[in-house]
């Protein structure tokens, strides 16, 4: 019998009109151009303006865009699995709010918290309700509206993060294409250095949490920098071994875009020349869980039927890994 694999069928994304450049951050906290470049590689980034918008508003531009592109009705969707840390609210879960406005009736939803290795976590969970043969057509989602738990005080975590992602729709494929193999990983111990402290069980909202400027993202950045390299490099790594991938056979590198530098280490670990890695983190900053399925977006028109792709991210949690697909259009 003739293996199933979830094959990405298409893909659309959306990021916000308002452009946050480093000269307006330069107006905002104690930075500059140069530094930011420099250290980052972001010029400019996206935020969702608009009293009452939440990360829906994104999801929502990205699932009917990519229902448009591909010919599907709202109706035939099985499943829709949005991986993003910035969900409308904390429950209900925001994959059923997408759906509600979008119209997807006969579908079941759950939302992914991975933080910036969502796309990696929730592509992989979708696929295997398609090569099991018990769903046709699921729709993945990855993004965030980060520019709601940033402190625009904290210079060293506005600089980075910006609002956008995209969603791709999942359908089975008997000609090898589509998703290959996966390597991930989860490590609590992280959550020291990544996180955003109140607002859950642990710690509610309070006017205290508040005014301990609490509900917005806490980075560690050097621990968390030196970490992503690692993880990312090793899983990259494993996914080529097990796959016997090279430099030669690989079409694309889609890194998790958090940091210049970081994607340059991952990719020169994997001796994997630039031209052939995914790069558009000076436009959107870190979307977090947006930046694999903007990347795809953005180069979709140079991709090509059998192409071998690995996307790579590490992100809060810790979370990390690699997913090696076959480019199935
Ligand atoms: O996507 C989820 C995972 N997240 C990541 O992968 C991000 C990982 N971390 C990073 O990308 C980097 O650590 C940052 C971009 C966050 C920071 O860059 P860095 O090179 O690690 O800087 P640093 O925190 O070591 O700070 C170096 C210096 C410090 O000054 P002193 O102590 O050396 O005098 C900072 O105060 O740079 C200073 N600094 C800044 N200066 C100008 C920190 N932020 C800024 C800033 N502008 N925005």
């Amino acid at each position: 019998m003739t293996k199933i694999r979830a094959a990405i069928t298409g893909v659309h994304g959306y990021v916000p009109d308002y452009i946050l450049t480093n000269q307006e951050l330069e107006t905002m906290v104690e930075t500059n151009d140069e530094w930011i470049q420099s250290r980052t590689g972001i010029k400019e980034r996206r935020i969702l303006k608009g009293e009452g918008k939440g990360v829906s508003e994104i999801g929502v531009k990205a699932v009917k865009g990519l229902l448009e592109k591909t010919n599907t009705k709202p109706e035939e969707i099985d499943l829709v699995i949005c991986a993003t840390v910035t969900g409308d609210m904390i429950f209900p879960d925001t994959a059923n709010v997408v759906c509600d406005k979008v119209g997807i009736k006969n579908a079941f939803t759950f939302d992914i918290n991975a933080a910036c290795s969502g796309f990696l976590f929730a592509i992989t969970t979708g696929s295997q309700f398609i090569a099991t043969g018990m769903y046709k057509k699921v729709i993945v989602i990855g993004m965030d509206k980060m520019s709601s738990i940033i402190d625009y005080k904290d210079r060293a975590t506005c600089i980075i993060f910006g609002d956008g992602g995209g969603a791709v729709l999942l359908e089975p494929n008997e000609e090898g294409m589509g998703f290959q193999d996966a390597e991930l990983k989860s490590n609590g111990e992280g959550r020291h250095y990544l996180n955003m402290k109140a607002g859950g069980s642990a710690y509610p909202a309070t006017a205290e949490t508040v005014a301990a400027r609490e509900h917005y993202a806490y980075q560690e950045g050097r621990t968390v920098f030196k970490h992503a390299v690692r993880g990312m490099s090793d899983a990259v790594s494993k996914i080529m071994k097990r796959n016997h991938l090279t430099n030669e056979n690989m079409a694309w590198l889609v890194p998790h875009q958090a940091n210049m530098r970081i994607i340059t280490s991952v990719a020169s670990a994997a001796d994997f020349p630039m031209e052939k890695v995914m790069v558009n983190i000076e436009k959107y900053g870190n979307t977090t869980a947006g930046t694999l399925p903007l990347c795809l977006w953005e180069w979709e028109s140079q991709l090509k039927k059998g192409d071998n792709i690995i996307l790579t991210a590490f992100g809060g949690g810790f979370t990390w890994g690699a997913v090696y697909l076959k480019w199935a259009y």
